[in-house]
């Protein structure tokens, strides 16, 4: 299949890439906590500064109307990229944000005393915290859906849960950070759904990885980050469905969002302004349409099939080591590897990893529940992007085989 795939092209557009670190050729394997950025995008925002740049929205001039053009444009293309309107997307600074967003917004008013939000075991802290802090203030509460041995959902649990009088919203990631796990979403909502149950998508794992019909996946919100999709960091999105967001009070407030103010009291302006208070990141917003035109020269299917390819590889590689332990088995997990290995700390395991010239990730990877599910305080995660080669799989597995010879 990688015959096919045509990775030096593509390495070749990530200047990053054809790096060193430390001495040895840069293998960056984690991409699952940010991605690496082709020329195109750091062009686009470097053509915007050079040229472009003015505050959008109120500036009668003609660079005023083309960043303002810039910046609609970006929205525009994103929200075609995902299938949905343009006035459903809203620019935030990334995933933890657009959470907030919804959490506050949505949560805080459609939430009572004895109301109940679902979120699972494998949830990242920003779909935990976000929901806590609102179940706090208005008396909801959190239920969580456990996870099974394999690292997917106990779905006869969420089934129940689902039904459950008081379950209101249901706040879920598409792809485990830590484990891979893809949940089976389309089903999920469905089934929330028939419940009368809200579903909130966060999708900062899976965005970068597929192309996603947010109208065919019918679910109410969907949160990503920018810098996970070989987009700029600060930047992300907050998709809501129209009729919801129409309804939604504003989460920060001040200037754009508005539609009159007086000391007596403040209208607001429609969605997606209602949620953009203050200057917008105009050049982050351009970048991250630059990112999804790049992608959109890429058969994303070939580089899924490529990165599985990594995925299987590594797997396979890591047989046979004494007390390696996989979190996350299910069958179609995506291409992130999280493990432990009995008597060394993930930290020693990424140093010596380091010297050879590989970036993994350790730590508890803002998943502290699943972590003390999992028994365990960190893991190690080598989590695999479009750019990776074969070659950089095989250096992880003999750098570990390295590791552990040398820990032990
Ligand atoms: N949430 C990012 C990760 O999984 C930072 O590493």
């Amino acid at each position: 299949m990688s015959d096919q795939y045509p990775i030096e092209k593509i390495r070749s557009d990530f200047p990053i890439l054809g790096q060193t670190n430390r001495g040895k050729p840069l293998a960056y394997l984690d991409n699952a906590a940010s991605s690496q950025k082709p020329q195109r995008v750091i062009d686009s925002i470097s053509k915007y500064y050079e040229s472009t740049n003015s505050n959008v929205h109120r500036g009668v001039y003609q660079l005023a109307e083309e960043a303002e053009n810039h910046y609609r444009m970006a929205r525009e293309y994103i929200a075609d990229w995902f299938s949905v309107s343009a006035d459903e997307l809203i620019f935030t600074r990334g995933t933890t944000e657009s959470l907030n967003l919804v959490a506050n917004s949505f949560g805080k008013t459609q939430l009572g005393e004895g109301d109940r939000v679902i979120v699972s075991e494998m949830e990242h802290h920003a779909n935990i915290v976000p929901w806590q802090l609102v179940c706090k203030t208005v008396g909801a509460q959190i239920t969580v859906v456990p996870v099974l041995p394999d690292g997917s959902l106990d779905r006869q649990v969420l089934s129940s849960l689902l039904k459950e009088p008081g379950s209101r919203i249901l706040s879920l990631c598409q792809v485990s950070n830590t484990l891979g796990t893809q949940n089976p979403l389309s089903e999920i909502i469905q089934e929330a759904k028939l419940n009368d149950v809200r579903i909130v998508v966060d999708g900062a794992q899976s965005a970068p990885h597929q192309r996603i019909n947010l109208r065919e996946l019918g679910c109410d919100f969907f949160a990503f980050s920018g810098h996970k999709v070989f987009g700029p960091m600060g930047i992300g999105v907050l998709f809501g469905q129209k009729e919801l967001l129409q309804e939604m009070p504003p989460f920060l407030g001040g200037g754009d969002m508005i539609d009159q103010v007086s000391f007596e009291g403040t209208t607001f302006a429609s969605p997606p302004q209602r949620f953009e208070a203050g200057t917008p990141n105009v050049a982050g917003a351009i970048g991250l349409a630059e990112a999804f035109r790049y992608l959109s020269e890429i058969d994303l299917k070939l580089a899924s099939r490529h990165e599985k390819q990594l995925l299987a590889l590594s797997r396979e590689g890591f047989q046979g080591i004494e007390g390696f332990i996989e979190h996350g088995t299910t069958s179609g997990k995506a291409a992130l590897l999280s493990f432990s290995i009995d008597g060394i700390h993930p930290h020693d395991l990424s140093t010596l990893l380091d010297s050879e010239g590989i970036a993994i990730r350790t730590g508890h990877h803002c998943c502290q529940p699943l972590m003390q599910k999992l028994g365990v305080e960190a893991t190690a995660r080598a989590s695999f992007a479009l750019y990776n080669t074969l070659e950089e799989a095989e250096r992880l597995v003999s750098a570990v085989r390295k590791a552990v010879s040398v820990l032990r």
